[in-house]
């Protein structure tokens, strides 16, 4: 089962991410043939700071190694060093409808946002269809948001298929319900361009105050709480704490006499706690930046030498070869 994902390099990574797609994503390497590249292409669409572009790849990749991505088992490469998915891309964006790409509620929601769309934004899809379908992929986990662009790959791969003759893998989602829509610390959905994030690797003053900053509402302590399971920071905690742990301050709110503060401590605590291990390697392979270039070297080759065969294929397959 080839499984790929990818992670844009536009900020540092956070929680949601982690609990979205890497974990995930990690944890597929028991299966074998993982694919996970850093998206620096798709950064291109909301960062013009080439300088920004190169640490944040960089991050992003002693963030993945950090979190236990191991090279020796999987493929891990920078987007833009297979620049043939820039070329698949024209060739299923031809007969990717406009009506589909109108229709993507990430871009929607991006314009709501204020951000100014560009092409980039608006191709987007496709960009991220030829990033799967260039790979033979089987399986890809993200998070909930997600879906509806691994749906459209489906349906591009579809109609490629149908047009010019069988050519490509059709590729399918994996969604964790748990962790689908990790929620930000203003309580939507956790992501770098809201501002609303919990850093995996954040500095340890920085990230209490962060997180003692969650606000709640006016209740007192001492006042039963029988919405305890809507509570962000429960929310949170199920993620960072053992399950009895989480579930004990659950029933601790419910009852009455937890106050918001106690809670937001033993959130940071526990969270602090969860990365402690990759913290100690990310700090490790930071002092190492050649190591991790060679890594991506490599695994950019390792990923060449797939994506060549399909494009061809489909260069072949749509007359252009
Ligand atoms: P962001 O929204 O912060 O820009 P990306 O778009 O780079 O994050 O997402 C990288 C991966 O992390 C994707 O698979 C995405 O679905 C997942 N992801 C991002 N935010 C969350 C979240 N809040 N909850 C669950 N998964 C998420
Ligand atoms: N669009 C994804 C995101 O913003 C990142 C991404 C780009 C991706 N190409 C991909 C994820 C291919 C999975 C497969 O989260």
């Amino acid at each position: 089962m080839r499984t790929l994902t990818g992670i844009t390099p536009t900020g540092t990574v956070h929680i949601g991410n982690y609990f979205g797609a890497m974990r995930p994503a990690i944890e597929a390497q028991a299966g074998g043939d993982c694919f996970y590249f850093i998206a620096d292409y798709h950064s291109m669409t909301s960062l013009t700071d080439p300088a920004q572009r190169r640490a944040n790849t960089l991050g992003v990749a002693l963030d993945w190694l950090a979190c236990g991505l191991d090279p020796a088992r999987s493929v891990i490469w920078r987007q833009s060093d297979v620049a043939g998915v820039t070329e698949l891309m024209w060739l299923i964006g031809t007969l990717t409808p406009m009506g589909l790409l109108e229709r993507a509620h990430s871009y929607k929601d991006k314009i709501a946002k204020g951000i100014s769309p560009n092409f980039g934004l608006f191709s987007y899809p496709v960009l991220m269809a030829a990033d799967i379908l260039l790979y033979d992929t089987q399986r890809v986990p993200v998070g909930r948001d997600q879906k509806q662009h691994v749906e459209m790959t489906r349906d591009i791969a579809i109609k490629f298929n149908q047009t010019y003759g069988e050519t490509f893998v059709v590729p399918e989602s994996e969604i964790r319900d748990e962790v689908s829509v990790v929620p930000g610390l203003d309580g939507q959905k956790m992501s770098k361009s809201y501002g609303n994030t919990i850093e995996i690797f954040g500095e340890e003053k920085a990230m209490r105050k962060k997180i003692m900053g969650i606000v709640m509402d006016s209740r007192t302590p001492q006042e039963p709480k029988p919405d305890a399971d809507k509570n962000l920071a429960i929310q949170l905690l199920k993620l960072v704490a053992p399950a009895a742990v989480a579930a004990d301050y659950e029933q601790r709110l419910r009852a009455g006499g937890l106050g918001y503060g106690d809670l937001k401590k033993g959130l940071f605590e526990h969270y602090w706690n969860y990365f402690a291990a990759a913290r100690v390697r990310r700090a490790e392979l930071a002092a190492d930046p050649g190591h991790v270039n060679r890594v991506l070297a490599e695994g950019a080759e390792r990923a060449r030498a797939v994506a060549d065969k399909v494009l061809q294929r489909a260069r072949k397959a749509s007359g252009l070869a």
